[in-house]
């Protein structure tokens, strides 16, 4: 991409991707993420509490086959298990979980979008301390896993099983955390790294997004260990460093050792951070994301007075959606759902019509059309926009980046396709030159511009739903959630799992190589956690020992199972 200091080649239109973290300014990123964030961990559902208008209405009675089916709890044999419920139960597992995950809050991993190199930005350095730290904090892991370190930071541990024949599972959580702006320190109930347990709450940054995943994953493993488990199964941990920001130095890293290391598809199946558990109309609605949007950042620049404009692109519901999966979940499952929307749904399994009738009924509602449209298309914002240096000349080049997250079904190259299009006449009607994406007429090196498509991502295969592995996930999380509340208040409030899509990105984008088998989930319920990405993160300490109760179960059950 030309910078302003290169000498302009007479009046040109250009049309390029750039690389991610380049482009947009820190705070344009903090609120992509924000978006981004809510988005991947909510989806649909974090709108239950407005949303709980759509399903208000009576109960229609319709007969149907099952279009959300749902597994049994899944209980490992070994009765370790039981021994392992009963010490998270416990008050002295709780405080011993509190003291692991604050211990890790207080180390600041904080990534920013702008970083050098690791080895030449001294930034990267903290992540040493948390190593130190994790080294301390879980010596068992550490004297029985075998530990690699990828690109100095990013970690990969291997928990040997038994049975060589047995694909390993893979779980990952990163270790950085987006920044805490300094200006905002004062407005925390408690400093953000003080790891500040008020008897209830967790305090800090990275509490809930991803270190109690990682600890999570580390706390379990070594209960597992202290507690006399060893795997038949391998396990291995992938941590990132960079997941906030760009994610290539430690994912990007990993997920090329791990393929060399291991093979493609080597791993029965992955699990990530993403979506969680929210309420709809009295139902607990747990939601692995099996989808992710592909991404785009497309710079346009015009080297003269000119304008430019787009058209939003068309939302349309289609049956392959996860969104759709959601819809049917509900229809099967929510208590209390509208009942035409209901009807129209059952329908819609086979109706074209019905299907019409439900994406418009979902679109058009207040509460939550919004973001099912988001989810269902390719959405796209101006973040950027420069031009002009002088208040009294006029802009000889004027600059826009559109942030774009491709529809799951659609392509990068079916976006900068529909982009060129659009913009052709547009550079015709102003007599520019047009150069899109190198490959146009061009009267600019195009390898210029052809070298930020790196910052492209493709949507993500999709992880199937009919697989060993979706039920072998679907069972432990109905198995963690009625463990769970075994050793607390009775809780009667229905469970469901259903698939859900991601708006933003994981680490994941760089595993898809490893596994068909792709979750991106925290057990976490809306209300056990709060402010992700800004002032006054924290986590509810038990809701920490049930993220520690899944992973448990989690490898337990995957250890046991046959078929995977
Ligand atoms: C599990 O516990 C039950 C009862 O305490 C016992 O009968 C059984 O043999 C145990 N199973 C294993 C695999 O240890
Ligand atoms: C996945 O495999 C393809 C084909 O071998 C390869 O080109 C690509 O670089 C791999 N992706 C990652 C992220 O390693």
């Amino acid at each position: 991409m030309p910078s302003k200091d290169e000498p302009l080649l007479g009046h040109h239109a250009m049309l390029s991707s750039d690389g991610r973290a380049k482009t947009s300014p820190p705070t344009n990123r903090w609120l992509v993420f924000a978006v981004q964030f809510l988005c991947m961990t909510v989806g649909l559902w974090n709108v239950s509490g407005i949303a709980s208008r759509i399903w208000a209405a009576p109960i229609v009675r319709v007969s149907r086959t099952t279009m959300c089916p749902q597994q049994n709890e899944i209980y490992p044999r070994s009765n370790l298990s039981v021994k392992l419920n009963d010490l998270y139960n416990s008050h002295g597992f709780r405080v011993r979980a509190v003291q692991w995950l604050s211990g890790a809050i207080k180390v600041p991993t904080e990534s920013y979008d702008e970083m050098g190199p690791v080895g030449v930005d001294p930034r990267w350095g903290v992540f040493g301390e948390l190593h130190e730290y994790l080294a301390v904090a879980f010596p068992k892991t550490h004297s029985t896993l075998r530990l690699t370190k990828v690109n100095t930071y990013a970690l990969a541990y291997h928990w040997e099983g038994s049975d060589g024949s047995l694909k390993p599972i893979l779980l990952a959580g990163h270790q950085d955390v987006v920044p805490v702006d300094p200006d905002t320190i004062s407005a925390w109930p408690y400093p953000p790294y003080s790891g500040y347990y008020d008897g209830t709450f967790i305090w800090g940054r990275g509490s809930a997004d991803d270190k109690s995943g990682l600890i999570g994953i580390f706390s379990a493993i070594e209960t597992l260990i202290e507690s006399g488990f060893t795997p038949r199964r391998s396990v291995v941990i992938a941590s990132g460093i960079d997941e906030e920001s760009a994610g290539y130095r430690g994912a990007g890293e990993l997920a090329i050792y791990l393929e060399k290391t291991y093979g493609k598809d080597a791993f029965a199946m992955l699990v990530d951070e993403g979506g969680a558990i929210t309420e709809l109309g009295g139902l607990q609605v747990a939601k692995p994301d099996v989808a992710e949007k592909g991404y785009l950042d497309v710079k346009i620049q015009i080297a003269t007075p000119g304008g430019h404009s787009t058209n939003p692109h068309e939302a349309h519901l289609k049956r392959t959606s996860p969104l759709y999966s959601t819809l049917l979940c509900a229809a099967e499952h929510a208590p209390d759902m509208d009942g035409h929307l209901k009807q129209e749904l059952y329908k819609s399994v086979k109706s074209d019509r019905a299907l019409k009738q439900v994406e418009s009924i979902v679109f058009n509602s207040p509460d939550i059309g919004d973001i099912a449209r988001a989810l269902s298309t390719t959405t796209q914002a101006v973040d950027f926009i420069q031009g002009g240096i002088k208040v009294n000349a006029l802009p000889e080049l004027a600059t826009a980046v559109v942030n774009h997250r491709i529809a799951i079904d659609s392509s990068v190259s079916e976006l900068t396709t529909r982009l060129t299009q659009l913009l052709e006449p547009l550079a015709a009607k102003h007599r520019l030159d047009f150069v899109s994406f190198g490959r146009n007429v061009s009267v600019l090196p195009s390898q210029n511009a052809r070298a930020f498509l790196s910052g492209a991502l493709e949507p993500a295969p999709i992880s199937p739903t009919d697989s060993a592995a979706y039920k072998l996930l679907s069972g432990t999380i109905l198995a963690t959630y009625k463990e769970s509340f075994a050793g607390r208040a009775p809780n009667d409030r229905k469970m469901i799992v259903g698939p859900g899509l991601a708006g933003g990105n994981t680490d994941t984008q760089f595993y898809w190589n490893l596994t068909r088998n792709i979750f991106r989930y925290n057990h976490l319920s809306e209300d056990s956690f709060q402010a992700i990405h800004t002032v006054g993160e924290a986590i509810r300490a038990t809701a920490f020992v049930d993220g520690i109760r899944f992973f448990s179960l989690l490898i337990m059950n995957a250890d046991e199972a046959e078929e995977l």
